[in-house]
């Protein structure tokens, strides 16, 4: 079982969004993926709908040590993809992480129970430096932090990651490891020069010892928007580019970062094609456009 958390420092990169997408990718692809809702605003959890609802979420998970499924796990409408969903509104979880001795290491711990049944698992977080997020980042195999193109918050964000990883070091000796750090830039728009940003960002985090710039990037789509909205996921929306379009549809984007942040199952992820989804889909197929670019 893969573990991979999805976060940044600041609120608002699109970690939500990348989430869903990859999940729902790696789910149409035949992997039994689970999604963690960690952030009290709950916009993963509501972002597919749900063929069963379970009595509980993270708050029993984390508060309570509970991993008995039919208590906790969720089905959405997407086979193979499962959720826990986040049911702590007043952000009891921080107060009572902060006090617990394994705070930090509790999810870490917890994560075994669900190994013999998932291959995949995403954790979201919020948008902000938390005891929640330090959890997340521990128990996962890898991070994974989308990026807004533009370099004041490059650098903020280089900044918080370098402190956030430097903060847990400590934490080495109990045999809880920071994760290698993926950067992914999201939101490019039609205005700006893909290379020249992705270099320059690309050399801002030459120095960080575990960060590494993902080639792949999310173009600023209407597509990306229309999944939260419709409860789609992007891949599904948007497979056919139409013919006057040159940027890369959300069904090309999100395999290509599938392929890159998981090679390990690039056999399943080559066997999901255009056609199969047309096949399977036929009614979610609409184009779509690049934001900023004309139509
Ligand atoms: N590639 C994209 N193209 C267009 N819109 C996007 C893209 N990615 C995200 N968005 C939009 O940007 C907004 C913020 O995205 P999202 O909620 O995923 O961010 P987040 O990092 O989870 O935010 P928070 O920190 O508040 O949890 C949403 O309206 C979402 O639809
Ligand atoms: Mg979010």
């Amino acid at each position: 079982m893969n573990i991979a958390a999805v976060l940044s420092t600041k609120g608002g990169p699109g970690k939500t969004t990348v989430t869903a997408s990859l999940g729902a990718f790696c789910a149409d692809s035949g992997l039994r993926t689970l999604l963690i809702d960690l952030d009290n605003q709950p916009s993963l959890s509501s972002f597919y709908a749900l063929a069963h609802e379970a009595p509980g979420g993270v708050f029993e998970l984390i508060a309570h040590n509970e991993t008995r499924y039919e208590q906790i796990l969720s089905q959405t409408c997407i086979p193979n993809l499962s959720l826990i969903h986040s049911n702590d509104p007043f952000n009891q979880l921080g107060t009572l992480l902060l006090h617990a001795a394994d705070g930090r290491l509790r999810l870490k711990n917890l994560m075994p129970a669900f190994a013999a049944d998932f291959d995949l698992v995403l954790i979201d977080t919020q948008g902000a430096r938390s005891i929640l997020l330090e959890m997340a980042l521990l128990s996962a195999d890898m991070a994974i932090s989308p990026i807004t193109p533009d370099m004041l918050t490059a650098r903020e964000f280089h900044r918080g990651m370098l402190q956030l990883y430097r903060d847990l070091q400590p934490l080495a000796a109990l045999g809880a490891r920071t994760p290698p750090l993926n950067v992914v830039i999201n939101k490019l728009d039609a205005t700006r020069d893909a290379r020249l940003i992705h270099q320059s960002l690309a050399e801002t985090f030459a120095d960080h010892p575990q960060a590494r710039m993902r080639h792949t990037t999310l173009p600023a789509a209407v597509s990306f928007r229309r999944a939260a909205t419709e409860g789609i996921p992007a891949h599904r929306l948007e497979y056919r580019v139409p013919s006057n379009r040159q940027a890369p549809t959300a069904f090309k984007v999100i395999k290509a970062l599938c392929l890159e942040l998981f090679p390990e199952w690039r056999v399943k992820f080559e066997a999901l094609t255009e056609e199969q989804l047309s096949l399977r889909h036929p009614a979610s197929i609409r184009p779509s456009t690049m934001e900023g670019a004309s139509k």
